[in-house]
C-alpha cells in the first residue's frame, strides 16, 4: 500500500529521480488536470469554431466564477491573462503618469515586474523610489515602516508583492494597502505566488489592481493568470494587445474582460482548466485547501529548520512571514568544477551542480539586500522532508570548511 506522501506524489508526473524543491518558479500541474487540459485541447481542435465562438463565453464565465470565489473577488471584475507579467504590463503601460510622479517598489520585486515599472517611469519621466527592505528581517512591521517613509505628495502608485519572489516572504498586504490609501496612493499588487499558497481575499484587501498566477500554487496548467481591477478603473486599463474588444459594443466590465481574454487567436484551455485544478487540489486532502496550505507551510518550516541546523546558518525571517517558500543565505562555496561552472541560461553554477551531480532542482538567486547568494526551497504536496535532507547533504559537500 502507498504511504500518504507516495500517494500524493503519484498525482504528479515529475521525474521521480529528481528532488524537485522549486515549485515556486513554474508550478507543476497534477496529472488529472493535465488530462482535462488535453481533453479540452482535443475538443477545441475537433471543432475550433464551436469551441471558440459558441462555447467559450459561457465556459470562461464559469471558470471566472470558481476563480472569483477562491480569491474573494466578484468574477465580473476579473479577466484571465496568460501570466502576471502580462497583467502588470497592461496596468502600468495604461497608466497616465505625469512628469515627476513617484512610483514606489521594494528592492525585493521580481526582475521582470521591476523592468516594466522602470520602463513606464523612464517614458513618462517619473521617479522609481526603491524601498530597501532588509534580509535578514525581524518582522513585517519594518516593511510597513520603510514603505511609509517613502511616500511623498508626488507618490502615485506602489507596486507591492503579496509574496516576494527570491526571498519568499509574505508581505503585510492589508496594512500596506491601508497605509498607502490613507495617503491617496494607488496599489498594484504583484500576487504571483499568493493564490493557493496563502488565503487571498481581494475585496477585503481592497487594492486598485491585483495580478496573480494560477499556474504556480493553484497548480493549473501554465498560461493561466488573472487581473483584477477595481470596477471604476477598468475603463482605463487596456491590454498591451488591442483586438476585437476595442469596438465590440460591450461596455463596462464586460468590455474589460473581452479585451483581455481575446488578444487574437490562442489556446484558452489553460484558463478553462483552472476550476479543475481548484477542485482537484481542494479535494486531494480531507481538510481541503486549508489543509493544503497548512501542510505546505508546516513542511517548509520543517525544511528550513533542517537546513539551518545542518548548514549552521541563521533563518533570515520569522516563521510567521513564510508561506510555502523559504529562502536562506548560501554559505560560502568551494570552487566548482569548470564543467558545471557556466550556463548559457544564466543559472548559478551551484544550482547547475546540484542538478547535474545530485538531481536536485533548487533555485540559487541573488539576495536583493546584500547582493550575495541565496537559495530558495518550495514545499508542495509532492515533496517530503527527505527532499530537503538530500539538499542539505549535497550542499555540505560544497561548503568551505
Ligand atoms: C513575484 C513575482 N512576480 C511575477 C512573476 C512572473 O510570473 P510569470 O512569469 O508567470 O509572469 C514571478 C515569477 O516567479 C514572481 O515570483
Amino acid at each position: 500500500m502507498l504511504s500518504d506522501s507516495a500517494r500524493l506524489k503519484a498525482h504528479w508526473s515529475l521525474d521521480p529521480e529528481v528532488a524537485y524543491v522549486n515549485h515556486g518558479s513554474f508550478g507543476a500541474c497534477p496529472k488529472v488536470v493535465l488530462a482535462e487540459l488535453h481533453r479540452m485541447q482535443r475538443e477545441l481542435e475537433d471543432e475550433p469554431g464551436t469551441f471558440l465562438c459558441r462555447k467559450a463565453t459561457d465556459r470562461l464565465a464559469a471558470a471566472r466564477e470558481s476563480l472569483g470565489a477562491f480569491v474573494g473577488a466578484n468574477p465580473e471584475d476579473l479577466a484571465f491573462v496568460s501570466n502576471v507579467t502580462e497583467a502588470l504590463n497592461a496596468v502600468l503601460r495604461a497608466m497616465r503618469l505625469n512628469e515627476g510622479d513617484e512610483l514606489i517598489v521594494s528592492n525585493h520585486e521580481y526582475n521582470a515586474s521591476r523592468n516594466v515599472l522602470d520602463f513606464v517611469a523612464e517614458r513618462a519621466k517619473c521617479h522609481v523610489v526603491v524601498v530597501e527592505i532588509p534580509f535578514p528581517i525581524d518582522g513585517p512591521n519594518i516593511v510597513v515602516e520603510r514603505m511609509r517613509e517613502a511616500i511623498t505628495p508626488r507618490t502615485r502608485l506602489a507596486l507591492v508583492d503579496h509574496v516576494t519572489s527570491a526571498t519568499g516572504m509574505v508581505m503585510p498586504l492589508k496594512e500596506l494597502v491601508e497605509m498607502f490609501h490613507a495617503s491617496g496612493v494607488a496599489v498594484l499588487v504583484d500576487g504571483a505566488h499568493a493564490p493557493g499558497m496563502i488565503p487571498v481575499d481581494i475585496e477585503t484587501l481592497a487594492p486598485e489592481y491585483y495580478a496573480a498566477n494560477c499556474h504556480k500554487w493553484i497548480c493549473s496548467p501554465k498560461g493561466a493568470g488573472f487581473l483584477y481591477v477595481r470596477r471604476d478603473l477598468q475603463h482605463e486599463v487596456r491590454p498591451a494587445v488591442i483586438s476585437h474588444g476595442a469596438n465590440c459594443g460591450l461596455e463596462g466590465n464586460a468590455r474589460f474582460r473581452e479585451e483581455f481574454e481575446w488578444m487574437g487567436t490562442r489556446d484558452i484551455t489553460p484558463w478553462l482548466a483552472v476550476p479543475v485544478a481548484l477542485e482537484f487540489m481542494g479535494t486531494v486532502l480531507p481538510g481541503g485547501w486549508d489543509e493544503v496550505r497548512a501542510r505546505n507551510h508546516a513542511l517548509v518550516v520543517e525544511a528550513r529548520n533542517l537546513l539551518v541546523e545542518t548548514l549552521n546558518i541563521t533563518p533570515p525571517c520569522p516563521d510567521a512571514m513564510l508561506g510555502s517558500l523559504a529562502a536562506l543565505h548560501l554559505p560560502e562555496i568551494k570552487d566548482l568544477k569548470p564543467s558545471v561552472a557556466t550556463s548559457a541560461l544564466g543559472l548559478d553554477p551551484i544550482q547547475e551542480a546540484l542538478f547535474h551531480d545530485h538531481k536536485i532542482e533548487v533555485p540559487v538567486l541573488v539576495c536583493p539586500d546584500s547582493g550575495g547568494r541565496i537559495f530558495r526551497v518550495s514545499a508542495q504536496l509532492y515533496n517530503t522532508i527527505d527532499d530537503y535532507a538530500r539538499l542539505a547533504k549535497a550542499l555540505q559537500q560544497y561548503i568551505n570548511a
